[in-house]
């Protein structure tokens, strides 16, 4: 881990608030603003969201149309309508993100549910055509999930259904892979680089019960996405909030989160959340953080 004596804090309290100030046409409602992070009731399917890039680190796990019953979002739109979806708010993240951007895309390698459809290459391709680079993909090998229906023709060949019980996570950037801006400070140990650089990762999922959401992703994802790819301090943007994994994430590991949520009763999840697991105190603020309160990022 770098030293903390060389750390400087990139953003200042007026620049982020003017990356992120309230459009005229109020397309968003900000629901929550605690220590380092920032969580709206918004849209990611509209553009005019965000007028500036500001993003440094995208992770997230988009609706996978699999017919979740969400509060607020129709997940079961036929494919052509998901495509399009996708490419509308990809390509939203893309317009906000900045240069050196990285972006990490949960998603399912396929679906078998109203026919086989390959949405892992497909959305890789939507992405791309969006203008985003392709650099790699992790495999998510969830442990605890199953995700057999069926068997398809019992002991035939006829017809047998094969399903892995596995989840991608696509990770793309916007124009540059080397990372030159920022803090330069990564937090990373020796020990988890060695693992997490390994592109099988491997752990639970989590539970939907336990949560209280419908398609909670663990903690472990946006804990590893945001070590391993982003330095201290960078922005973690999350479009598709949900209970607000990524942004307790983000806060623990010392990066600003910002995140979107359709739905106003996750948003209400999410904050609850969040102050659980992150606590209501600055504690020792002034002490660990003694550039904070002056030039900090709120
Ligand atoms: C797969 S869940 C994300 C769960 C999140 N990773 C977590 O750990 O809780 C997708 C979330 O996106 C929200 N959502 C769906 N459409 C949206 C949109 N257009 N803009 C913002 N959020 C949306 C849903 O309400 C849902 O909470």
């Amino acid at each position: 881990m770098s030293k903390r004596k060389n750390e400087k804090l990139i953003y200042k309290k007026s620049d982020l608030e003017n990356e992120l100030k309230e459009s005229s046409t109020g397309f968003r409602t900000e629901v929550l603003r605690h220590k380092n992070l920032i969580l709206f009731e918004g849209n990611s399917l509209n553009e005019n969201l965000f007028d500036k890039e500001f993003i440094d680190l995208i992770v997230t796990s988009p609706p996978y149309n699999v017919g979740i019953e969400y509060k607020s979002n129709d997940d079961t739109l036929n494919y052509e309508q998901y495509l399009d979806f996708s490419h509308k708010w990809i390509s939203n993240c893309f317009k906000w993100s900045k240069t050196q951007a990285r972006f990490l895309l949960n998603i399912p390698l396929d679906k078998n549910k109203g026919g086989q459809k390959s949405v892992g290459a497909d959305l890789t391709l939507i992405a791309q055509k969006a203008g985003w680079k392709y650099h790699s993909t992790i495999i998510w090998n969830e442990g605890n999930i199953s995700r057999r229906t069926a068997w398809g023709s019992w002991l035939s060949a006829a017809a047998p259904f094969v399903i892995a019980p596995v989840e991608l996570i696509i990770v793309l950037y916007k124009d540059e892979w080397k990372k030159t801006h920022g803090t330069k400070i990564s937090d990373i140990s020796k020990e988890e680089f060695m693992e997490w650089t390994n592109g099988v990762w491997t752990f639970n999922g989590e539970s939907k019960k336990k949560i209280g959401h419908p398609a909670p992703f663990p903690r472990e994802l946006p804990k590893r996405a945001i070590k391993l790819f982003s330095f201290v301090k960078d922005i973690v943007f999350d479009p598709f909030a949900g209970s607000g994994t990524t942004l307790i994430e983000a806060q623990i590991n010392d990066r600003v989160g910002i995140g979107v949520e359709l739905d106003k009763h996750y948003c209400n999840l999410a904050i609850n959340r969040i102050i659980k697991e992150t606590g209501t105190l600055e504690f020792n603020c002034e002490q660990y953080y003694p550039k904070r309160t002056a030039n900090g990022i709120f």
